[in-house]
């Protein structure tokens, strides 16, 4: 898992982070989303994306992020908003388990774009055969 630390500018006052394009995000940063007020028992995601990176970052509470690159399945429990978390394309992502105050902000390097979605695993696990088949 690919994760990356924000430095802590926080002082005496408080915490505090900076996020930055292609300084510690290793993309441009074109569309900025939320994930919040997630039910009891909501998993999400359930997709893989073509083309699209992103870095999940957990301001407040927590949750679980799976990631499936094809061959292995790794866990990560993101509960700071010190931490980000990478996610490259064509992986499987899974979010599992969010506290009821849990506020998931999403970086990502398109705009949204529906046609960059792969939303059935077989399809994800297929694509994954045919890339691994041409390198
Ligand atoms: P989706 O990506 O399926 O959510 P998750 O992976 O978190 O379970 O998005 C849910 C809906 O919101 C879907 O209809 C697409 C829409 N959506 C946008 O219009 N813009 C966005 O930036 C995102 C992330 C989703």
């Amino acid at each position: 898992m690919e994760m990356i630390n924000f430095e802590d500018l926080g002082d005496s006052r408080g915490g505090l982070v900076s996020i930055e394009e292609h300084k510690n995000v290793p993309f441009e940063i074109k569309r900025v989303y939320c994930i919040y007020g997630v039910k009891k028992n909501v998993s999400r995601g359930f997709h893989s994306h073509k083309n699209l990176e992103q870095v999940a970052i957990c301001i407040n509470g927590s949750c679980t992020i799976v990631l499936d690159d094809g061959l292995i399945k790794r866990s990560a429990v993101l509960s700071s908003p010190k931490t980000g978390l990478y996610i490259g394309k064509n992986i499987w992502r899974e979010m599992h388990d969010f506290t009821s105050d849990c506020v998931l902000l999403v970086l990502a390097s398109e705009l949204y774009d529906e046609d960059d979605y792969i939303r059935s695993y077989s399809e994800f696990l297929k694509k994954i055969e045919n890339i691994r088949g041409v390198t």
